[in-house]
């Protein structure tokens, strides 16, 4: 067998950790699949004093990144530090000094992976980042390689795991947002800072490197359409159960005739879909492609060990193909040549809505709501009106609509927010069938 591959690892918290450990406990299986041993020779970490949980005897421990990526006998550089000011420094040096890199950095890539893969690529170096989406599940290996026969039709995600623990806690235990936010963070799913999971920005990053490699365009963070769960109410999970559905924060990103979409927003999704019986942390990516139609990825979005997981299959794989042309790598973003394919903006997607509204009990009031969402062209799908709150004239109007170009949507929102009889803002949610 040929010597060890010598890695550095830049971060020794939670997945770190977890890398090291499988590392070393199943050092003979790796070898044996990688055709000679992966070890870690190098590490960076806060405190290179503590005792961890796993053998550090053979690893040098600095306090120091550029100790180890300025190593010269380490081939691959495992980015664990998070963050995309010094670890895009770090990565960039680590690609000048003609280290392949492995990274669970989603925002990195999602942001700066086009300057990143363009270095990589001018060196000849690897970049690989299987556990940036999705933590375990092998999601990019899937679409870029098991599915490379297929044109990709549309991705569906369940990629934040935090939202859907969230989610899945309020719809089981009637419980409000705030509650079971602070409950998440309490178990240590939700940072102390929670705002890019529950804004959907930690999703958005995924789903931007998720399309880029089903459809082969470059990564476009920017151009994705985001909103988190923040605004869903108790009210609205409960009617979302009387339809048939469950609340899911989704990334969706599909082909259509006037370009990609890309969004991530929260979504009535049928309770009967596989999809909406992924609860708790896990996460779910549903593929449609047109040669093997359905697939659905389900596993462990985070932790030490799932997100280990898919650190090493990297370090396998660049291990692997450390001898290979650089030319029949598999390409960082699936595809030899990338399209130039348009985002379509978020006003021109056609998606079904969901539609709370707040109204005082006048005669007339659903009236003049059909005839303005019927001027739209927006037909409705499904209603139900309740009896008024008790002791007030207030009652809550809910209305599924049959598809929908967005802007038309807000248009007629918009006029019914006019209307005297009605209470504040109109709640929509979009509906994915
Ligand atoms: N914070 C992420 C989540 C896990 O809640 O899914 C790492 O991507």
């Amino acid at each position: 067998m040929l010597n060890p591959v010598k890695v550095g690892i830049l971060g020794l918290g939670t997945v770190g950790g977890g890398t090291v450990s499988t590392l070393q406990k199943n050092a003979d299986e790796i070898a044996r699949r990688a055709g000679r041993g992966i070890v870690v020779t190098h590490a960076c970490a806060k405190e290179i004093n503590k005792a961890y949980p796993y053998d550090t005897d053979n690893i040098k421990l600095t306090d120091q990144l550029i100790d180890v990526v300025n190593q010269p006998d380490i081939d691959i550089v495992v980015e664990l530090i998070g963050g995309t000011t010094i670890a895009l420094e770090i990565i960039l040096k680590a690609i000048q000094n003609g280290k392949h890199v492995v990274t669970a950095n989603k925002a990195l890539i999602a942001k700066h992976g086009n300057e990143i893969f363009a270095a990589a690529q001018e060196k000849g170096v690897m970049v690989a980042f299987e556990a940036a989406v999705a933590g375990g599940i092998p999601i990019i290996k899937a679409l870029r390689e098991g599915l490379a026969a297929n044109e990709i039709a549309y991705i569906a995600g369940i990629i934040n795991g935090t939202s859907n623990f969230i989610l899945t806690e309020m719809r089981e235990k009637g419980s409000d947002f705030s509650e079971v936010l602070a409950e998440a963070q309490d178990l240590g799913y939700a940072e102390k800072d929670p705002t890019f999971d529950i804004e959907g920005v930690d999703a958005a990053h995924k789903l931007t490197i998720l399309a880029s490699i089903a459809f082969g365009i470059p990564l476009q963070f920017d151009k994705v359409y985001m909103e988190g769960i923040t605004k869903i109410s108790n009210e609205d999970v409960k009617f979302a159960d009387e339809l048939g559905y469950k609340i899911k924060h989704l990334g969706i990103t599909k082909r259509t005739d006037k370009g990609i979409e890309l969004r991530v927003h929260p979504t009535f999704v049928a309770k009967k879909r596989l999809i909406a019986n992924v609860e708790g942390v896990m996460n779910a990516v549903l593929v449609d492609s047109d040669a093997l139609g359905e697939s659905l990825y389900y596993g462990a979005g985070a932790g030490a060990l799932a997100t280990g997981s898919a650190i090493i299959a990297d370090l396998v794989d660049v291990t692997r193909t450390l001898t290979t042309d650089p030319g029949n790598r598999v390409p960082h973003l699936a595809f030899q040549a990338l399209a130039d394919l348009p985002i379509v903006a978020i006003e021109e997607i056609e998606t079904s809505y969901y539609l709370r509204i707040s109204a005082n009990d006048t005669l007339g009031v659903l009236a003049y709501i059909t005839s303005i969402l019927s001027e739209q062209n927006i037909n409705i799908e499904a209603i139900i009106q309740k009896e008024p709150i008790e002791g007030t004239e207030e009652v809550t109007i809910v209305i599924l609509t049959y598809k929908v170009v967005e802007k038309n949507l807000n248009k007629a929102i918009e006029t019914i927010e006019k209307l005297d009889a009605i209470n504040g803002q109109v709640t929509h949610i979009r509906v994915e069938n």
